[in-house]
């Protein structure tokens, strides 16, 4: 399908007249301001957000400290703040769960502010008589239901530092990580809704604590009795005797600390085979999520945020959580699977609560796309006021679909590139300002400095393909990789001296627009998640039979990336469809279902060079089906060459 399609499409006349920033020229002389004078910009625009502070910032990358002398506590700063204002009794999340009867039956819960802020006060207050303090890890496994995000600022409350795992995460990837972070605790439930199935929950964490034992786990009830679970005496709790053992006259208090105390650790993919702690602090991160919601979707008090995304990924951290609360909006969370039961769930999620800002990922676009336009067609979406995408590059298909079919026309879309590490968006078009242009994500947000370079340092000439670095520090970014600096400072600042190494290709247009390409190191984003190629090949090597793995992405419609691993094996072994299942399933059983492998393909030998390094390069030209190009003289066995592509010709 070739559509002609505009390039540059600027937001309508209404919009912008409502607008927080209504011209390009505003924008920048404020973006500007963020990079020539941070201190007064900051003070501003924060308007006490997190209490009083002395210096903007101290140091330079990779170790600055932003808002130095802040003390607080992000909990109260997203919830106590607003009680004594007219937030007090709004809603701060509206849940829906995923059961759903044919004439729309389903189960919704509203927390106002002041109902979320008892929750987190009562939670805190439980956790603090299992003895979990300040500066304690925790790990939060658990669905798309309002307990997660209680669990999260209870934590936050006491100073402790949650990592949240995402719920499709297997029981090994969850071992790992527990031990990582030496946790004290993990917190979840007993099963989850999941297109129209129950996932338990509280089993893997029972088989993920027999290699990395927890003083305490507290189980929410979200099935019941349908699917028992064993509770170990002495160990594990049910989230209401953990509450009712709290001391109710002052139990949860708020601990204040130090703006750079860490918040949370989001494990992420990197481009080796052990994922990495990824650690942000309290005050940077919050002022990041904070500036970023208000001002990328162009926030209104009577707005309605939905982020699909899991609070297991930083998405979810970010733009379902911390900045949303603390800018007092209302939030919606939505439990289970888009198309349960059916392909139209998004929509009538929508028409039913009056969702006014959506931001969701390219792939679930895509899936969209694919399932029909009678789905969308079927709900009334007049509510919609902005559309917003994050995840990988929306390309102009998507973009105009998006566009036309859930904006009807109307809403500007607002495409964020940034990352887990990053914290906060950092590139987009703030939607009343500057067109947006399909397939770019757009210009850099307050505080950002960014350029793309070529292997040397030296900036790119426009429409010159190089490499994405920040300049200078952010207040959202990363501290370190958790019990790892050397990790942090290798992935992150040794590629590139002087600046921040995002791992992804760029260009920049003559007009400041920023398009990004693609990561340029060993990790993949399948259907909007982040997979190293090393923790796969891992996984794989962990099966008997395999001798040696190699994972590659391929481009695909729906995923964006298919994950092809191509395997040797060890000798006296077949390679047939069994198999093939196996090694699909053992990738299930390390890390998770959805980093499965969507083919395997089996080989005599793996192209390496001569001094052993895989020549991915090739693999990749290979799993997209391409002839190999360009120099072979380093290959070790050039009839592996042949032989893969001899292969490709079969399939
Ligand atoms: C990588 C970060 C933080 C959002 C969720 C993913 C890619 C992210 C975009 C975008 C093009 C994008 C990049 C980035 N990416 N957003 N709008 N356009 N690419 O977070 O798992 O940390 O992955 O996702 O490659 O480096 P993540």
């Amino acid at each position: 399908m070739t559509e002609d399609h505009p390039t540059h499409i600027d937001p309508s006349a209404e919009f912008r007249a409502r607008a927080r920033i209504r011209d390009r020229a505003d924008y920048e002389a404020r973006h500007q301001e963020s990079l020539v004078d941070p201190e007064g910009f900051w003070r501003r625009e924060l308007a006490g957000l997190l209490g009083d502070w002395q210096q903007v910032r101290t140091g330079e990358l990779p170790h600055p400290r932003w808002f130095v002398g802040a003390r607080l506590n992000v909990s109260e700063r997203c919830l106590d703040r607003h009680l004594d204002t007219p937030l007090r009794h709004k809603a701060a999340l509206i849940w829906e769960g995923e059961p759903e009867g044919p004439q729309g039956q389903v189960e919704t819960r509203t927390l106002t502010y002041f109902e979320l802020h008892r929750e987190v006060v009562r939670f805190a207050g439980a956790l603090a008589a299992l003895g979990v303090g300040s500066g304690d890890r925790v790990i939060i496994y658990m669905g798309m239901v309002p307990e997660a995000i209680v669990a999260m600022l209870a934590c936050v409350r006491l100073g402790a530092v949650h990592s949240v795992v995402f719920g499709g995460f297997a029981a090994e990837a969850l071992s790992s990580r527990i031990l990582d972070c030496g946790a004290r605790a993990v917190i979840t439930q007993d099963g989850a809704w999941r297109r129209g199935t129950v996932l338990a929950m509280k089993s893997v964490v029972d088989k993920a604590l027999e290699s990395a034992p927890v003083d305490h786990v507290v189980v929410l009830r979200r099935i019941g009795e349908t699917l028992p679970v064993t509770m170990q005496s002495g160990r594990d709790l049910w989230w209401d005797d953990a509450v009712d053992l709290r001391d109710p006259t002052r139990g949860g208090a708020a601990v204040q600390v130090d703006g750079e105390h860490p918040l949370f650790i989001l494990y992420t993919s990197g481009s080796t085979g052990k994922p990495k702690g990824v650690l942000h602090s309290c005050a940077g991160y919050l002022a990041g999520v904070y500036l970023t919601t208000r001002e990328a979707f162009d926030l209104r008090p009577e707005d309605l945020l939905w982020c699909t995304a899991d609070i297991g990924w930083i998405t979810g951290h970010s733009y379902v959580v911390y900045g949303p609360l603390a800018n007092g909006a209302s939030i919606l969370i939505y439990e289970g699977a888009p198309n349960a039961p059916d392909p139209g769930r998004f929509w009538r999620i929508i028409e039913r609560h009056g969702v006014s800002i959506l931001y969701t990922a390219p792939t679930a676009i895509r899936a969209f796309m694919r399932w029909g336009d009678q789905w969308p067609g079927k709900s009334d979406l007049a509510s919609l006021r902005l559309l917003g995408s994050v995840g990988e590059p929306i390309g102009p298909e998507a973009w105009h679909w998006y566009h036309r079919t859930i904006g009807g026309g109307r809403c500007p879309i607002v495409d964020t590139w940034w990352q887990t590490e990053t914290g906060s968006m950092m590139l987009t078009t703030l939607p009343g300002a500057v067109a947006a242009k399909p397939g770019s994500t757009g210009l850099p947000l307050f505080g950002v400095d960014v350029a793309v370079v070529r292997a040397d340092g030296s900036d790119c000439a426009p429409d010159e393909t190089g490499l994405l670095v920040v300049r200078r520090p952010w207040p959202s970014m990363l501290r370190t990789i958790y019990g790892n600096e050397e990790r942090f400072i290798a992935g992150y600042f040794a590629p590139m001296p002087g600046f921040y190494f995002t791992g992804d290709s760029a260009r920049i247009d003559a007009d400041g627009y920023v398009t990004v390409l693609g990561r340029v190191d060993d990790v993949l984003n399948v259907a909007g998640h982040r997979i190293g190629t090393a923790e796969i090949e891992a996984a794989v090597g962990t099966h008997p039979a395999v001798a040696e793995s190699a994972a590659v992405g391929r481009p695909d419609d729906l995923k964006g990336q298919a994950l092809v691993v191509f395997v040797t094996l060890r000798m006296g072994q077949t390679a047939d469809a069994g198999l093939r299942e196996a090694i699909r399933a053992q990738v299930a059983h390390e890390v998770g279902k959805f980093a499965r492998p969507d083919e395997i393909r089996f080989t005599d030998a793996l192209p390496k060079t001569r001094s052993g390094k895989i020549m991915r390069r090739f693999l990749k030209e290979i799993a997209a089906g391409k002839a190999t190009t360009g120099d072979t003289s380093t290959l070790e066995d050039l009839g592996v060459l042949a032989a893969l592509r001899a292969g490709n010709a079969e399939e």
